[in-house]
């Protein structure tokens, strides 16, 4: 039986030279992966008491949102800069290839609430510690974080970890 890593493609050098690019959106293009891909996300929260579901931009809304749809739990957006409409926090951060900043509304997390992260992939976990930096700013707590997959030799998850978070991954 085809397993959730087998429908990922690697494309050398993009977007930069230098850059193996890994594609989830090859997972989505077929019905067995898609539903491989949220079902293996979703076991990685059983047992897990948390409020709400956030997704960083863009590829961690397509595996947050049906996860809160499923777990009937809100979903809140954490996107790139200058696309809120309402006020935000924000964080400016390194990733794999060049700089980013997101941002998040500053009422989508209450005090005292608990969140999931999601992403589709994990590389140097810049992103999203800048996501988990914001939602703690705002008074909430991240329980975990869940990634579909993780690339290897960027540490990552070694740097969440020491900094105390729980990390999953559907992909190890
Ligand atoms: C990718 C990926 C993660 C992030 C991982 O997003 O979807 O969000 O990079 O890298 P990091 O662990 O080094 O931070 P990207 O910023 O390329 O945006 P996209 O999802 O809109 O393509
Ligand atoms: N985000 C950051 N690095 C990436 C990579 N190598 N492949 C896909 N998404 C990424």
């Amino acid at each position: 039986m085809k397993e959730l890593k087998d429908y990922v493609v690697t494309i050398p050098d993009f977007p930069e030279p230098g850059i193996m690019f890994r594609d989830v959106t090859s997972i989505l293009a077929d019905a067995e992966g898609l539903k491989l891909a949220i079902d293996s996300l979703q076991k990685l929260l059983e047992g897990i008491d948390f409020d709400i579901i956030a997704g960083t931009e863009s590829r961690g809304f397509i595996f947050g949102m049906p996860l809160a749809y499923n777990l009937h739990k809100p979903f809140v957006l954490i996107r790139k800069k200058g696309k809120l409409p309402r006020e935000t926090v924000s964080e400016t951060y390194d990733l794999e290839y060049g700089q980013a900043t997101i941002e998040m509304h500053t009422d989508s997390v209450k005090p005292g609430q608990k969140v999931v992260l999601v992403d589709d992939l994990i590389a140097t976990g810049g992103t999203i510690e800048a996501a988990a930096k914001m939602i703690e700013r705002l008074g909430g707590e991240v329980v975990k974080m869940v990634f579909v997959m993780e690339l290897a030799g960027l540490n990552g998850r070694k740097r969440l970890e020491d900094k105390g978070y729980s990390v999953d991954s559907a992909i190890i």
